[in-house]
């Protein structure tokens, strides 16, 4: 097949990697409906994907990974630094020279029989000064397809590279999906990523965790911005004034819901509204108003799919009901449709499980689809998907806010005291471990920033980089933490979540604008109980002062916890974050 592009830098590089894995047939994806639907057909008949029922789902598919690989591995993932400092402690490190290597021996003939797909892509809309390209060489359609839901492109992508050799060059292989050979290697100093032997979503969609997250914090670092794990919303108010959030939260720890939220009825009846720009990263440069302004660098959701219904998330429900593609679902027999945990509740009784094993959801007591089972859709499907989303300036932040999972210690929510605090915050951010990467689900771990596994260098410089950011805007966004999961002794949430965070936002947003009251507590500021509105909630006051109690000792518990994780990453946290850690030591002491 005819190359798509004379650049000469791309067509040295894609020469190698033909040599290297020895593709019997190379295709060019130029992006087209043709080529697409000749892709899916042709993955149709080898069992790759299953087509949905066009009626009910048009456009959509179905795949399963193997059961081995159905999130992202982190212990597989590696940061290759030629100085193993700069990679870190948070990272796992390889010698760039070693993983070449590695990855060589590995590739070496790997397409041998396959087809080579040449995927040109941009993160971020077409031609936005934000935007930046990638190219993903891969042997799975999985991937072809699921890149054109997640990104953009295709032959425009080339138009606007042009003979430019500023692009990120991807390589993934399926080879034989061995586990025991399964990398995921980063090369930042060379924009490159080698991925192999897996087919799972987080780890072979390229442009998304490995370039959008790792090699482009680095970029950020290099050239003055910043790629964060975010989602972005817009509030819009009853005047039609639109305010934007960014919420870092860990994998699995509700980006996507609120990202959709629908507020309570009483607020939409005055006219408040939510719009959603992204679920999942934000790439943030300050402009000359000195604001933050952010991009959603990509073009479609990869959603955690059970918990999500009509109840819980409509809006993305909705946003998979077209050209959408769901991996590791529970697949009905009767009518060719899916089916996952709390999707409804009714689950089909002559279905097939996440593995393929027959499965009868009235009566197994296996579940249907894996915990980590994921639709890929389009964004432009979702209802709430704000008009600004593909604005090529992005939109302003008004307030940052870091969650997770915590039981107990974190309130509903505080308010740093300034952008130095704001950032000991986000870097001191811990989380229950979730089914979104492979090992022990429901352990607390410090997440910095909900960015942990996804860091492309030093954490140490990466909150010296944090603080940097905010000494040069001149209005940078106030930052807050979150926490949706406090629980009671009987391990349920006392806080009801979803919709409901939107009287969260409200106070959040009023608090940038000195609209909203708080007092100051030993850890920032925090709503006295008049400040959160529980008109129409199901909730006692006492549960409500619960969520905002600051227990003092389950601090100081954390404060220790915190020195160890300081402590293990060294040397390079800068002097600031040790003087705000060293502040709440003191200001806990004194209650
Ligand atoms: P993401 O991976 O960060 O995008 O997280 P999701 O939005 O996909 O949510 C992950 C899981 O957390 C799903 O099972 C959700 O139902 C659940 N979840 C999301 N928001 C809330 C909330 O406000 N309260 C509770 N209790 N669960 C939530
Ligand atoms: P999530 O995205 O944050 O929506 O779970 C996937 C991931 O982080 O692995
Ligand atoms: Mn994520
Ligand atoms: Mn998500």
């Amino acid at each position: 097949m005819q190359n798509l592009t004379s650049n000469l830098n791309v067509l040295k590089w894609t020469d190698e990697i033909i040599a290297l894995t020895k593709p019997s047939k190379v295709m060019w994806i130029d992006g087209s409906e043709e080529q697409l639907n000749m892709l899916r057909e042709e993955a149709c008949g080898t069992g790759e994907l299953i087509k949905l029922n066009h009626e009910k789902y048009p456009g959509c598919y179905y795949h399963r990974s193997q059961k081995d690989d159905v999130a992202r591995m982190e212990d597989k993932t590696y940061i290759c630094t030629s100085n193993k400092d700069d990679a870190g402690p948070t990272n796992n490190w390889k010698n760039p020279e070693d993983a070449y290597k590695l990855g060589r021996e590995i590739f070496d003939g790997s397409m041998y029989g396959r087809t080579m797909y040449i995927i040109p892509y941009s993160m971020g809309p077409m031609g936005s000064p934000f935007s930046k390209i990638g190219f993903e060489i891969t042997d799975s359609i999985y991937v072809v397809v699921s890149m054109n839901i997640m990104t953009r492109i295709g032959k425009k992508v080339l138009d606007v590279l042009g003979d430019s050799n500023d692009f990120v060059r991807g390589l993934h292989g399926k080879c034989n999906l061995d586990i025991d050979k399964r990398y995921i290697f980063h090369f930042p100093e060379d924009n490159t990523i080698w991925s192999c032997n897996s087919a799972y979503g987080g780890n072979v969609l390229l442009g998304k965790k490995c370039f959008a997250l790792r090699i482009a914090s680095y970029q950020g670092l290099k050239e003055g911005w910043m790629a964060e794990h975010m989602l972005i919303l817009g509030i819009e108010n009853p005047k039609g004034e639109v305010k934007y959030i960014a919420a870092a939260f860990p994998s699995a720890c509700g980006k996507t819901n609120l990202a959709m939220l629908i507020p309570p009825e009483l607020y939409r009846k005055k006219g408040y509204k939510v719009w959603t720009v992204g679920d999942d990263i934000a790439w943030l440069r300050i402009k000359e108003d000195g604001r933050l302004w952010a991009i959603n660098p990509e073009a479609g959701f990869f959603g955690v799919a059970p918990g999500t219904n009509n109840k819980s998330n409509p809006n993305a429900l909705m946003a998979t009901k077209k050209n959408a593609i769901f991996t590791n679902v529970a697949y009905n027999l009767d009518d060719d449709t899916v089916w996952w945990e709390r999707l409804d509740n009714n689950p089909p009784e002559n279905a097939l499980d996440w593995q393929g094993n027959p499965w009868n959801g009235k009566k197994s007591k296996e579940k249907g689809a894996h915990p980590n089972s994921r639709f890929t859709a389009p964004a432009k499907n979702c209802p709430c998907i704000s008009k600004e989303w593909e604005s090529p300036e992005g939109v302003p932040i008004s307030a940052i806010i870091f969650g997770g999972r915590r039981a107990r210690t974190a309130p509903l929510v505080y308010q740093s005291r300034s952008w130095q605090h704001g950032v000991f915050v986000g870097s001191t951010l811990a989380s229950e471990t979730t089914a979104a990467a492979s090992g022990k689900v429901g352990v607390v771990r410090r997440d910095p920033m909900a960015m942990l596994p996804f860091i492309g260098y030093n954490a140490g410089d990466y909150f010296g980089h944090w603080l940097e950011m905010g000494r040069k805007a001149s209005n940078p966004p106030e930052i807050f933490h979150v926490n949706w999961f406090r629980t009671n002794d009987s391990g349920e949430f006392i806080w009801p979540g979803f919709g409901d965070n939107f009287r969260v936002l409200e106070w959040i947003i009023d608090r940038c604008e000195n609209k909203s009251g708080a007092e100051e507590a030993v850890i920032g500021y925090i709503p006295r109980l008049e400040d959160i509105n529980t008109q129409g909630l199901d909730i006692t006051e006492d549960t409500l002062k619960d969520l905002l109690t600051i227990d003092s000792s389950s601090w100081m518990e954390d404060v220790k916890n915190i020195e160890e994780f300081y402590a293990k990453i060294g040397s390079r946290i800068p002097a600031e974050l040790y003087n705000e850690l060293n502040k709440l030591k003191s200001n806990l002491s004194k209650i």
